[in-house]
């Protein structure tokens, strides 16, 4: 993962006063017209993931090593409007590890934690699912970090040991890229072919009284939009988000080894969550659908929405 930075000089300073592991010095390259690219990572708490920060003065390529292709110009445009990474969420069998990393090395502060259970709902069930979520941030360029673990009892069913298998690891689970009209995005992203979670129908039965009993709200967009896209509503307290999950990378792709990466497509309209009830209101869904769930079943429907 890469992370652009003011002055490479002076993170690389933070990182070495907190004993970061760094994979190598610091690299400078220069480019044309007095442009440069100066870079440094580090190897993490997270598998085999490492972390680069980049400090790019007009450097005149993409970056050093990548070849120049006439396509450029058309493969450059951001059609979509995607601002930001609003968040990056990672998996592992314990999270801590990763959130300390984060504290000790990356200066981050604790932003957010939840946990969830589908025996929560049904305490007499016999199987289930569930996760526990920190989301670390850096406060001053806001980017947020969420770290999942799976949650007794049933760890070995939990969405995230599911990931960790299939990745062969801890790793990132997923980047939400943040929107300000998610509609066109989504509309744009299934004609182009894209594969998104499926929300039951019963979602959108449910909607109107979860809407009242978190207080979400009005909300601007139309309803019948959201329903037809099959975009998920969260908030409380008059605000708002909207998001939708493609599915993972081996089923948009039919390709095992693409793995189980997904991205998340997201609107924020006031709400500063996550989408914690979504994820409760899809498993609501799915257990009045009285649906005999397998693992494969599972995963396409309500894989980690934290
Ligand atoms: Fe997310």
């Amino acid at each position: 993962m890469n992370f652009k930075v003011k002055d490479i000089a002076q993170a690389a300073t933070f990182l070495a006063e907190r004993q970061a592991p760094f994979l190598y010095e610091i690299q400078n390259v220069e480019g044309t017209k007095s442009s440069s690219w100066h870079e440094t990572a580090i190897a993490t708490s997270i598998s085999e993931v490492g972390f680069r920060f980049i400090e790019n003065k007009n450097y005149d390529r993409f970056a050093p090593g990548f070849e120049w292709t006439d396509d450029w110009a058309s493969a450059g445009q951001n059609r979509y409007n995607f601002l930001e990474i609003d968040h990056v969420t990672m998996n592992a069998r314990s999270m801590h590890g990763l959130t300390e990393f984060y504290r000790a090395v990356m200066g981050f502060e604790q932003y957010w934690g939840i946990e969830f259970h589908t025996t929560h709902h049904n305490p007499t069930a016999s199987t289930g699912s569930g996760l526990e979520s920190i989301v670390m941030w850096d406060p001053e360029s806001q980017i947020k970090f969420a770290t999942n673990q799976p949650l007794a009892p049933y760890f070995n069913n939990s969405q995230i040991q599911i990931y960790i298998e299939d990745n062969n690891g801890a790793g990132i689970q997923h980047l939400a890229l943040g929107v300000k009209e998610i509609i066109p995005v989504i509309n744009g992203l299934r004609e182009s072919g894209c594969v998104f979670l499926d929300a039951p129908g019963k979602y959108y039965d449910q909607l109107p009284v979860r809407m009242v009993e978190n207080k979400i709200g009005a909300i601007q967009e139309p309803m019948a939009d959201l329903k037809r896209l099959g975009i998920l509503v969260d908030g409380r307290d008059n605000k708002y988000l909207l998001q939708l999950f493609m599915k993972e990378m081996n089923v948009q792709t039919g390709v095992k080894e693409s793995g189980p990466f997904f991205y998340e497509v997201i609107q924020r309209a006031g709400d500063k969550g996550f989408g914690d009830g979504n994820f409760k209101a899809l498993f609501d869904s799915i257990e009045q659908d009285q649906v005999a769930l397998n693992r494969q079943e599972m995963r396409d429907r309500t894989d980690c929405l934290v």
